[in-house]
Formats: structure tokens, sequence, C-alpha cells
């Protein structure tokens, strides 16, 4: 029998209820919670919750815990630098512990050419740093996002997002300047063309619809994307997609933004999600797994791009050296541990093992995914894939009663992205209680 995960008393317990109102009380409700998880503790893939419940944490914090929860290694580092000093601006002084990691993240970005960083403490502030540097670097006004886009929620990052209207909704208007265009989303083609059929018409849309009709290429700083849409469904763009995407790109000079908050840190089994497409980016942008939780944000540019002036951009806490000495262990471990390889591996298991399983279920209607970010979306019936988004918020709950920590993104897509050290036996494990309760939710209508 597994050890884990263990459920010693139907989640929300007693300690956990209590919590809650108190969080009710004195918390903002602008927090959307996916299920009521109050996390005592965590270690490697598990999670612990105030009533002593343990879970397979097929979460990974949100996308952030890509080296597992409480890594000695990094724990050691942040307490080592504890020890040393907690802060000094670094955008007024210097210190080693930044300057070593954009050295190191000038490594692993695609691209040999020179690089170099500037800091923040979240996703949301590595954008808003990309598309000012965009701007200022190109002089031009325009930027083109994706429908579907999740870039953050401060002002900037907010106008290229394009994920729920919540997020927008009494926040309009937001920053001008952004040209939405449709995400190449193949299992629900916004043009209703087929792959490979549709000869990446949503690459020469963009030209022909967009250019050539409202967005004067000669206005147009960038194109900010995610390699892969994380909040937006977990959708996997198809093969020639971003080097047909930068073809134009490289017509018009305009820059290209790779937003790599969530696909980052060896998520889909390369240190970058783009590098699957293999294209080199002018500015990246990482976060979430960075720092193994702790805030960081980095944007990271080819050194010709980052060309701004003294005092143009930078934040009192961003690359904070606590932080940093975290995110250069995290680098480390990656490597030590081969994480990529653990992440193509199980990834691919999974993957192998989900969408034979989802073609014998009359509610999966598409996997898909690199390494270990993968999407199984859920729809009513296959035919006509209206998506399923009360079956794949009750398969997520019941999950997680039965000790799989798994939520939802897009419409009805179930996310599943553990952290790269999980093994082959829990992954197993967790896969066994998701695919038992999509079973058990779609006998039920
Ligand atoms: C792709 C992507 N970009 C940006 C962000 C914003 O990051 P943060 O919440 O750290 O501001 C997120 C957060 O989920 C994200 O998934």
């Amino acid at each position: 029998m597994n050890a884990y995960p263990k459920i010693v008393v139907s989640p929300p317990g007693p300690v956990a209820r209590a919590f809650l109102s108190k969080d009710a009380q004195f918390l903002s409700p602008s927090y959307a919670r996916y299920y009521p998880l109050v996390v005592e503790s965590a270690q490697g893939c598990i999670v612990r919750d105030v009533d002593g419940n343990e879970y397979i944490d097929l979460n990974a914090g949100i996308g952030c815990m890509n080296v597992g929860h409480n890594h000695p290694k990094i724990v050691d580092a942040i307490k080592s630098q504890c020890d040393r000093f907690l802060h000094y601006s670094n955008t007024d002084f210097y210190y080693r512990e930044v300057i070593k990691l954009a050295e190191k993240l000038a490594g692993i970005t695609p691209g040999t050419f020179e690089k170099k960083a500037c800091f923040g403490n979240s996703g949301t502030e590595a954008i808003e740093a990309a598309v000012k540097l965009a701007k200022w670097h190109t002089r031009k006004q325009l930027l083109i996002g994706f429908i579907g886009a999740f870039h953050g929620r401060t002002v900037g990052a907010l106008s290229i997002t394009a994920s729920k209207p919540v997020q927008r909704r009494h926040f309009l208007p937001l920053m001008p300047g952004v040209v939405h265009v449709p995400y190449p989303y193949c299992y629900r083609c916004p043009f209703k063309l087929v792959y490979p059929d549709c000869h990446y018409w949503c690459v020469d849309f963009i030209e022909e619809f967009v250019l050539q009709k409202f967005a004067p290429p000669e206005d147009l700083a960038a194109i900010v994307f995610e390699p892969i849409q994380g909040e937006g469904g977990y959708i996997v763009p198809p093969p020639e997609y971003f080097q047909r995407l930068k073809k134009l790109a490289d017509k018009f000079s305009i820059l290209l933004i790779d937003d790599e908050v969530q696909s980052g840190i060896g998520r889909t089994g390369k240190w970058f999600a783009i590098e699957h497409w293999g294209i080199e980016p002018d500015i990246v942008c990482c976060a979430k797994a960075l720092a193994s939780g702790l805030p960081l944000g980095a944007t990271i540019a080819k050194a010709k791009v980052m060309d701004w002036l003294g005092g143009s951009h930078a934040s009192t806490f961003g690359g904070n050296p606590v932080s940093c000495s975290a995110a250069t262990a995290v680098l480390d471990v990656v490597k030590e541990e081969k994480l990529l390889d653990n992440a193509n591996k199980q990834g691919d298991r999974a993957l192998k093992r989900l969408r034979a399983f989802g073609e014998h279920s009359d509610i999966v209607g598409d996997v898909r995914g690199k390494g270990l970010m993968i999407g199984m979306e859920l729809v009513e019936e296959k035919d006509g894939k209206k998506p399923a988004s009360k079956k794949a918020a009750d398969i997520m709950t019941r999950s997680w009663k039965r000790g799989v920590a798994v939520v939802t993104c897009g419409v009805s897509t179930l996310r599943l992205s553990p952290p790269l050290t999980i093994d082959c036996e829990m992954l197993d494990t967790a896969l066994d209680i998701v695919e038992d309760v999509i079973t058990e939710v779609s006998k039920e209508t």
C-alpha cells in the first residue's frame, strides 16, 4: 500500500474550517481560491494540511515548486544568505548574489548573444519591465497580445491579459495600444480551421488583417506571448508556429517578448518552453519557479535591446539577495538532479497514459502538453466539444478530497504540473486517483 496520499479527516477538517472563517473576515475577497486547502507544511511532492491530511501535489504550489517543496539545498541557501544580509537595494548599490544569478540566467536563456537582466518581485513585474523596455528600445507604442493570455494583474500586464472577463471588469480602460489576436488553439481553432490544412492562417491573419488594416508595423514595439498558454488552458501551439511568428516579427522589426513565467525553469523538460520551437526571443520573462516560492521576477533581454538609461526602470526589492540566492540554488538543483530529464520522462509517461485513458472516456476531449505541463480538456461529449466546466470543477474538488491536489485552467481543463522531482510511483498513484474520479463523474449524468 502507498504511504501517500493520506486522508485522516474529510477536508476541510475542523482546524481548516476555523481558519477559513477568519480568512473570510480578514482577507481580500478578490482571491479566487480553488478549494479550501489550508497548508500546514510541505516537503518534496507532498503537502500537509492543518488537519493532518497529506496530498500529492500536482500543482507545485501553482507552478512555483519545480524542485519540490522545501528542497534542503534551497532552504540552506536561504538560511545562509539570511545570516549574511537581507537587503541592500540592488537598484542603488551592488552585491554579488544578483550578479551571479544574472550571469547564470544569461547562460540558460535561448541564444548565445550577450544578455542583460533586470529583476523585479513577481511575474507581472517581469512583464511590466519587458513592455517598458520594448517601448524604450524601439520608441514605438503598440503591442500585440493573444486572446486567452495571462500575463499578470498590474495595469500594464493586465492590458495584455485576455483570459477571463473578471480579471478586467471595472478596471477599464487600461494601458492603450494593445491589439489582441487569436492564439493557435488547434483543438478549438478560432478560425474553425484544421491543422495542418490551415497552413498557419493564424500567423498570416496577423499580417493581412492586423498589420495591413489597423496596427501599422512601424508603430509596433513587440509581440507578447506565452509559448504554452497557462491560465488560458495549457494550450500548446503547433510545431512551426513560433518560427512563422518570428519570421513575421523579423520582417517588420517587431520584438518578441516570451512570457516563461509559468512554463520556464524546466517545467516543460527544457529550461524554457520556447526551446521546443527553436526560436530565440528578444526578451524572456520568468518568475514563479525561479526562486522556489520566494518573490522574484526576471526580465532577460539581448544586451543590445536592454539599452535604457539609469533611472528608467527599477524596484527597491527587485533582485533581493535572499531570493537571488534561492534562485541560484534552484538552477543548480535542476542541473545536478537532472530534472529536465525527469520532467521529460515523467511527462512522456503521463501523456501516453492519459491519452490512452482519454480515448476510452466520454468526457476527455483533448490531452496535451510538454514535459510536466499537461492539460486534460474535459467536454460534455466528444463530437460537440462543449466545455464541461462544472465537471472539471467537480473532478478537481473530488480529487483533492481523495488526496490529490490538482486545479483547473481555461474553461474546462485539468492542469497537471507536479514538482519536476516526482517519481513514477507517486505520479502513477496520483493519476490512478484522477482517472478514477473522472470515470466516476462521467458516469453520473
Ligand atoms: C504566464 C504568466 N505570466 C505572468 C503571470 C503573473 O505572475 P505573478 O502572479 O507572479 O504576478 C502568471 C501567473 O500565473 C503567468 O502564469
